[in-house]
């Protein structure tokens, strides 16, 4: 089967689509056939060698968690899919390996594709929409009628949680560039804040949730827009976030976290749900064949992505 590797942490250029055996299915794995594989910033760090604490260096290394295809074999301890069955998800861990014909995972990181879907968009929505899902409602406790800030609104978890916050019951203010305030607008934003010509800090409203997901704003000065009881969720791990998160638990007002997205069979089924009832769209920007992760990666990294980056594999 086709698979991308690299055989050393760098620029993109060490990608390479090679043919390598085909994964065993284990007794309690499903073996996908992969459609396309959804693409993150994640994986772009992971080639460049920014987690190589987590990751190694045993090489050659396979790249990339989101996925969605068909089943093609379940292991004996398998009950929940049978051979055929479409599905989607992302795996759990370091070391990807969406970025091939084959995968397997465990039932636990993977759920029905949503039918209203293609395989191409249901690969987008798995590692970004779940960030959302978990951060606004697992870390935020966003409610009805409450106020949500979503800062990076228009890339591949912003996109989802602008429309998460809003079946959630909130108030969305969504900060992006200018270019894209009619996308965050149309995906259901109540007000847009260009960037370039507004400061976050001095909107003068104060919110429940504040959503770092660009992972540029300082606990420190955000504090003056969240309510006494808000929370302040970053994407981006880092020593500033974890002490922000451990000094706002010992004192009282706003507190910091850091989301840490996990796959869960439960949180696809409710994005699928979402997906099906057409509340929840996810937002293909570009689509590229395997053999171009290259490309794939080089734009990701611009951070001009407007929602997700996929590859299509079958
Ligand atoms: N901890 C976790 O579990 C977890 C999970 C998912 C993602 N992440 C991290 O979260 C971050 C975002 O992920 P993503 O997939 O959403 O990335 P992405 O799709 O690459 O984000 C691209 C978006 O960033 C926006 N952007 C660029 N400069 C900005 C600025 N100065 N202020 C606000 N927005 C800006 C761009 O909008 P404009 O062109 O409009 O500026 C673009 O739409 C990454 O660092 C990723 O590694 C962490």
């Amino acid at each position: 089967m086709r698979a991308i590797q690299f055989d050393r942490y760098g620029a993109p250029s060490v990608l390479v689509c090679r043919e390598i055996d085909r994964p065993a299915c284990g007794p309690r794995d499903v073996l996908v056939r992969v459609r396309a594989a959804g693409t993150n910033p994640k994986d772009c760090l992971v080639r460049k060698g920014k987690f190589r604490w987590f990751t190694g260096r045993r090489f050659p290394m396979g790249l990339g968690h989101d996925f969605s295809g068909t089943v093609a074999a379940v292991g004996r301890q398998v009950a929940a899919f049978q051979v055929e069955d479409a599905v989607f998800g992302m795996t759990n861990g370091w070391q990807g390996r969406a970025y091939a014909d084959y995968l397997t995972v465990r039932p636990s990181e993977t759920a029905l594709k949503p039918s209203p879907l293609e395989f191409t968009a249901a690969a987008a929505v798995p590692l970004a929409a779940q960030t959302a899902l978990q951060a606004l409602r697992d870390l935020g406790g966003l409610s009805g009628n409450q106020r949500v800030l979503i800062n990076g609104s228009s890339g591949g978890v912003g996109t989802f949680a602008v429309q998460v916050a809003r079946i959630l019951g909130a108030r969305v203010t969504a900060v992006c560039s200018g270019r894209n305030a009619d996308l965050v607008h149309d995906l259901g934003a109540h007000r847009v804040i260009d960037y370039t010509r507004e400061e976050i800090r001095h909107l003068g409203a104060s919110f429940d949730v504040f959503f770092d997901v660009f992972g540029n704003c300082r606990f420190p000065d955000i504090r003056a827009v969240l309510k006494p009881n808000g929370r302040f969720i970053s994407t981006v791990p880092g020593v500033p976030v974890m002490r922000w998160s451990i000094l706002s638990r010992l004192s009282s007002g706003p507190r910091a976290h850091l989301v840490i997205v996990k796959s869960k069979t439960g949180d696809l089924q409710t994005l699928g749900r979402w997906i099906e009832e057409g509340r929840l769209v996810p937002v293909v920007d570009r689509v590229y064949p395997l053999a171009d992760a290259q490309e794939a990666h080089a734009y990701i990294e611009t951070k001009r992505a407007r929602g997700k980056v996929v590859l299509q594999i079958a």
